[in-house]
């Protein structure tokens, strides 16, 4: 029986066409993008086309795209390289002890540890506040940004609820304040219009893996103002911001996954934006709370809960029937504590504990969805029926 895959905010499969682009320089095409010959001639213009369609699918121009080789090292690369550079431009860290690093409090948590990392060189890190419906409280950002702030990571939509954040309104503030802002755009991007631009951040990480791309390729889309310290030292690719020998079949796969995306853009978002709504109108018979469905939300994603019974189960229950879904953010750990993104939204331990992801995919159909919810309603029934058999 083949599974169907409702799990596209973990990964997605590789597009065909992006795997065709992608093979001859994973076979006969060998040249190093530094190298002087032929060979490493074709590779540098294949991956500086690649960076063109990068930036073009976000906003951005070319010369601000840094490639990396996930979202979680571009991440990491903007909280400690921002947090750093501007301790640097207030005379170093030394006379800034104390200098807030601040991080909504629904971050993956490859924008949240490497924050709490930058403790040991004196820099305070702070969770900004998030409301019921998963939205950055502004106002309490505003309160916490009275104290000297380096830097303001939110992301721009949320792996698990979907919820997308005003951000432009966040870096208004965060701006105001003269701190760097940083927005991880990895869940956002080929799910709805990017541009880094009107998005007034100075540094926005994107992922390869999520839209049909291989994984090995993200980036870092960067205001080269900024003088920024790499994370990794070495032969100076990337002008010096990412040393390794570029991952070239990687990054030309992004580049047409990129491109893809955009072309697709408005399909993508009618057609998973139905069978959320489905799938949603379907859940309403069930005792369940659907998270963030208050807020703009990514059209794919559907977060919830079923009360009573443990969402890891029902996730195992789900896979042997046949469909792929999530129990949380199946990329942060294999845990089985609560989301905190759900903590974080006021909601107690014992729902967050029943949540369930559904994130739909362009190949999804609307059969699949109305079979999902039937294999759901039984396997409910079930799970409730062992569990008052057992208390
Ligand atoms: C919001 C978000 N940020 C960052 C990451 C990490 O990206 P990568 O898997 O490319 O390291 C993920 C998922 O994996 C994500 O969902």
């Amino acid at each position: 029986m083949e599974s169907v895959y409702l799990d596209h905010n973990a990964t997605t499969a590789l597009d065909s066409q992006v795997l065709e682009a992608m093979l001859p320089w994973m076979h006969t095409q060998s040249g190093n993008p530094t190298s002087r010959h032929s060979y490493g001639r074709a590779s540098r213009d294949a991956v500086e086309h690649a960076r063109t369609q990068v930036a073009d699918a976000c906003g951005a121009y070319p010369s601000q795209v840094v490639f990396t080789a996930s979202g979680t090292e571009a991440n990491n690369f903007a909280v400690k390289g921002l947090a750093l550079a501007k301790a640097h431009t207030l005379g170093g860290i030394e006379l800034n002890s104390g200098l807030q690093i601040l991080s909504s409090a629904i971050e993956h948590p490859c924008v949240s540890r490497p924050a709490l990392a930058m403790q040991s060189l004196g820099f305070m890190p702070r969770a900004i506040a998030v409301n019921q419906h998963g939205l950055v409280d502004l106002v309490k950002l505003q309160e916490q940004l009275v104290k000297s702030t380096a830097l303001v990571s939110a992301m721009l939509a949320n792996n698990e609820t979907g919820v997308i954040q005003d951000l432009a309104k966040i870096a208004e503030l965060a701006r105001a304040h003269g701190a760097f802002v940083h927005t991880d755009a990895v869940q956002a991007l080929g799910k709805i219009s990017l541009n880094f631009a009107d998005l007034n951040v100075h540094a926005m990480t994107i992922s390869s893996h999520k839209i049909h791309g291989p994984q090995g390729a993200a980036a870092l889309i960067l205001d080269k103002r900024i003088d920024i310290q790499p994370l990794l030292h070495g032969g100076g690719q990337e002008k010096g911001l990412r040393s390794g020998t570029e991952n070239v079949a990687a990054i030309i796969g992004f580049g047409l996954a990129c491109e893809l995306a955009v072309k697709r853009l408005k399909d993508f978002a009618s057609h998973t934006a139905t069978l959320r709504d489905q799938f949603e109108q379907g859940l309403k018979v069930l005792d369940v709370t659907i998270f963030g469905s208050q807020a703009n939300r990514l059209p794919n994603t559907s977060f919830f809960a079923i009360h009573s019974i443990e969402g890891e189960t029902l996730v195992m229950a789900l896979d042997r029937k046949g469909y792929a879904v999530a129990s949380g953010s199946a990329c942060s750990s294999d845990s089985t504590e609560p989301s905190h993104v759900l903590l974080a939204m006021g909601v107690d331990a014992d729902t967050a504990r029943g949540a369930v992801r559904v994130s739909f995919g362009p190949h999804n159909t609307t059969e699949q969805v109305a079979e999902f919810l039937k294999v759901l309603k039984t396997e409910i029934a079930r799970l409730r029926q062992l569990t008052a058999i057992a208390a």
